[in-house]
């Protein structure tokens, strides 16, 4: 497919929904008591494979247009599913059951595309066994499928996290609301708290302490009216393009700004872009944000930064190609086993179209600022490399090609639609 390329850039876009909230709507809402309505549900194929992954155990869902409604089963209501559970991409679908799974009486297996059945698992298998629950990978690998045998008699633990990892944290958690006693989880760095904050939504009670959080079990939750906000994940690649498209200026509407997502916008402002923050609304922790071109200088990203911007850090990448001076990303390791190696297909990619970046152990050091020209380059079938090298192509004056732009869909069916709607070209 031909990328879409600009002369400059104006206009809004209605930022949609947060892949982590709505997948973990779903969730809270099957499991708590009584019914949840969703509103403003994100319909990408990554949540609706959590939406059909909780039909196939047993829960009423009713998808009514404007809203998701679900009755919930409580905790220990679930059903064995007829069939292997298929999350196909997504790492969030899969990690977040096998802690909710833990604590059934019954066997399920769960598999995913070629691109998760390549995803380490061990990370989930050391604390959820240590709880109590049987976990086995494809011939005894870490490897998706992966089959759970759950247990009512889940133990509490005391895990110190070896990686920042807002899906391991989020699987004990929910393992820990049904286990009997205290579950204590010492974080390596802070990663993104829904869980947390959903948890005390639901009804249930969580203290967290810096890096420490502390649940009691078990906990019954109940089912809530709630609307997920707009995704920062998916603002992200406006705000790269607003500020790298020469003449531009763009309104994201709706953008989610919970604390532990909001790296990039800090990262981006001192990199020195024009950024405004208006409309900020606390309570539902939802802003309008307004970015346009600006004249951008190095950065270095790092330690407790990362975890905040994780899934940002390829189009901060190309975002450093436009800067003035060497970026450098760093701990950043765990970018190696996202959806792709995000490290090397970023460096890989973008070298392709010019830039000067190179991958390390553990990130990128990017030397800008670089024109960026046309080429063929691979989404390596993951939707944010795929959505980052369109961002890339609007400032290039020749044609990029991509392959395998149908990964998009992942987490942002529209995408395409609300690049074209900004695009603009002085008459
Ligand atoms: C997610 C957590 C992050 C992130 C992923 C979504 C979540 O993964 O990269 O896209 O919803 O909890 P890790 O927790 O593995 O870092």
């Amino acid at each position: 497919m031909r990328l879409i390329q600009t002369e400059y850039l104006q206009g809004s876009v209605d930022i949609p929904a947060d892949k982590s909230i709505a997948h973990r709507s779903i969730m809270f809402g099957a499991i708590a008591e009584g019914e949840t309505k969703v509103t403003n549900f994100l319909r990408a194929q990554d949540c609706l494979n959590t939406l059909q992954a909780f039909k196939d155990l047993g829960v009423p869902i009713y998808d009514e247009g404007e809203t998701i409604t679900i009755t919930g089963v409580g905790a220990k209501g679930l059903s064995p599913a007829k069939q292997t559970i298929d999350v196909g991409n997504s790492g969030t679908a899969l990690r977040l059951l096998l802690g909710i799974l833990a604590g059934t009486t019954f066997e399920t297996t769960l598999e995913g595309d070629a691109s998760l059945n390549k995803r380490p698992m061990e990370r989930m298998m050391i604390p959820l066994s240590q709880m109590g629950a049987t976990i086995t990978g494809a011939f005894h690998s870490e490897f998706p499928p992966i089959t759970i045998q759950g247990t009512t008699q889940l133990t509490p633990i005391e895990y110190h996290m070896p990686i920042a990892s807002a899906q391991v944290k989020s699987a004990i958690l929910f393992a820990a609301l049904q286990a009997e006693g205290m579950t204590k989880i010492i974080e390596k760095e802070t990663s993104r708290n829904h869980t947390e904050e959903m948890i005390i939504q639901f009804g249930g009670k969580i203290q967290t302490d810096g890096k420490v959080i502390f649940l009691q079990g078990p906990q019954q939750l109940k089912g809530q009216e709630m609307t997920v906000p707009g995704d920062i994940s998916s603002a992200a690649f406006f705000l790269v393009a607003g500020a790298i498209v020469p003449n531009s200026e763009i309104i994201l509407k709706n953008v989610g700004i919970n604390f532990t997502r909001t790296g990039i916008i800090d990262v981006m402002k001192q990199m020195g872009a024009n950024i405004q923050i208006v409309d900020n609304d606390l309570m539902n922790q939802s802003a309008t944000l307004i970015i346009s071109s600006s004249s951008l200088n190095a950065a270095t990203i790092k330690g407790a930064m990362i975890p905040r911007l994780i899934d940002e850090l390829p189009v901060i990448a190309l975002l450093a190609t436009q800067a003035q001076g060497t970026t450098i990303i760093k701990d950043a390791q765990e970018l190696k086993v996202k959806e792709t190696n995000r490290i090397d297909a970023t460096a890989q990619e973008l070298q392709k179209m010019g830039a000067n970046i190179q991958a390390t152990q553990d990130g990128l050091v990017i030397q800008g600022k670089t024109a960026l020209h046309g080429a063929k380059v691979s989404s390596h079938g993951d939707h944010r490399i795929g959505m980052m090298l369109q961002i890339a192509a609007l400032i290039s004056k020749e044609e990029v090609q991509l392959e395998n732009p149908e990964v998009i869909a992942i987490s942002y069916p529209n995408f395409f639609q609300d690049i074209k709607q900004l695009v603009k070209r002085t008459e």
